[in-house]
């Protein structure tokens, strides 16, 4: 939707992590940019959008996506994500290379781009494959993938296993500047399992994901990271001793960021087990729910800053897929609909943890570890804005879903929190049916 430029947003609560913000004010909005940034009283003139009750924030930015296109439409695409991640309140994803085939080469990337840019409801940059056809074997061409737009280089999921041919990508995406954004995990250690070690997997007996896959291969890259130099961001850390090395690391000054899945903040290995004790798909994914004490690390290394960012590993697989047997389940889970509201259950905790240390987990961080617009209401930057309800009760009912995938544990879950509009270089992507008439119809435009 359109709105009319300049116009205002009023009587929210501004976040913005990256000026220290948080006050009661209004931003304006003119040709897709903010103009002003105002805390005192001034009524504005001109249009308005009455945001008295909730945060006017930056955009929430995602590094970590799975859209599926090309090759896997079924699941989703970049459409369909797109509305998906736009109605969770973000404004940038960047897409993982698993794609078939993946995102190895510069016209995928470029494809990539153009149709997100037809679709125009979300801001998608692609993390490019680190080898060739995510083979862990051939070091791509990280210049040419880095000047048609790639953000980060990844194999996720899978780690690069091979240490020559890992010295040799963290020395080529070094010679760029960009970032490899590794999958940590040596699959002869973890053991590809299906739940993580531990009493689950026995009970089951089902072979058991071993976090020292994760760890033993974190650990090797630190070494290489302290000789190289390379930007280095851990995807989805899952594991307290992983928590730890990656701790050590940043006390170190190593450069060195990593991120977190709502999912391991907010379950554990044995959640995965249903009332009569069968394991449910929708709980498998890799890395897979830990221990308690896991997510008692990951939930606290957010807090402490060890883990920068809270990304969704968005990883939509179909009902079908999903329904096999658990140990032949594809792994993943969606989570863009439901990030915001399960991160706000299992981070807050005022004034310790607030809104505005939420918002820079989710917004602020990822766009200054990835070098992404966006991030900040400053004057100039984008008009990349979302308004969230704080106090808003809903329940998770994944038929509601925009994504074309449904694959969620959330499933029937009440939530407080909501994105209930997501405005886009200043244009409407998202309005939360139940706020339309508040936000718009009362509004003097
Ligand atoms: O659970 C996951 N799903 N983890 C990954 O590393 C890959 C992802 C996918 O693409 O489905
Ligand atoms: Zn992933």
């Amino acid at each position: 939707m359109r709105l009319p430029s300049p116009f205002t947003i009023t009587g929210g609560r501004i976040i913005d992590p990256a000026t220290g913000t948080d006050a009661i004010g209004s931003i304006e909005i003119r040709d897709g940019a903010i103009t002003a940034v105002n805390l005192d009283a001034a009524p504005p003139s001109g249009p308005t959008i009455d945001a008295t009750g909730l945060i006017v924030a930056p955009g929430l930015i995602d590094p970590h996506v799975h859209l599926r296109e090309p090759g896997q439409t079924h699941k989703e695409d970049i459409e369909s994500g797109s509305r998906a991640a736009a109605a969770g309140g973000f404004t940038t994803v960047c897409c993982m290379p698993n794609t078939t085939p993946a995102l190895d080469n510069v016209a995928a990337i470029v494809n990539v781009e153009r149709r997100a840019q037809e679709v125009g409801l979300c801001r998608v940059r692609v993390v490019a494959a680190a080898t060739v056809a995510r083979q862990g074997q051939k070091p791509v061409d990280f210049a040419a993938l880095a000047s048609a737009g790639a953000v980060a280089f990844s194999d996720d999921g899978d780690g690069i296993e091979d240490d020559a041919v890992c010295s040799a990508v963290m020395a080529g995406i070094k010679n760029v500047d960009s970032v490899l954004f590794p999958h940590c995990e040596f699959k002869a250690l973890s053991h590809s399992g299906a739940v993580h070690l531990g009493p689950v997997s026995r009970q089951l007996g089902l072979v058991g994901y071993d976090p020292h896959g994760e760890e033993a291969m974190i650990e090797r890259d630190l070494a290489l990271v302290a000789k190289l130099g390379v930007r280095y961001h851990v995807a989805h850390v899952s594991t307290a001793k992983g928590i730890a090395l990656i701790a050590d690391a940043k006390r170190r000054k190593l450069p060195v960021t990593t991120e977190v899945c709502p999912h391991h903040l907010l379950l554990c290995d044995t959640d995965v087990l249903r009332a009569d004790g069968t394991p449910d798909p929708n709980f498998k994914m890799s890395p897979p729910l830990r221990s308690a004490t896991d997510r008692a690390a990951c939930i606290e290394a957010v807090r402490s800053r060890v883990i920068d960012c809270v990304v969704t590993d968005h990883a939509p697989h179909t009902a079908s897929e999903k329904n096999a047997p658990f140990e032949r389940a594809p792994m993943g889970i969606v989570g863009l609909e439901t990030s915001l509201a399960c991160a706000a259950r299992a981070l807050l905790d005022p004034p310790a943890f607030d809104w505005p240390d939420l918002i820079e987990r989710m917004s602020t961080a990822p766009a200054r570890i990835f070098r992404l617009p966006g991030g900040t209401l400053r004057v100039g930057a984008p008009a990349d804005v979302v308004l969230i309800d704080p106090d808003r009760a809903w329940d998770v009912d994944p038929q509601q879903f925009h994504s074309r995938s449904q694959n969620t544990p959330f499933g029937g879950w009440r939530l407080t929190g909501r994105a209930v509009c997501t405005l886009l270089a200043g244009r409407i992507t998202h309005l939360d049916a139940a706020q339309r008439d508040r936000l718009i119809a009362k509004s003097d435009f």
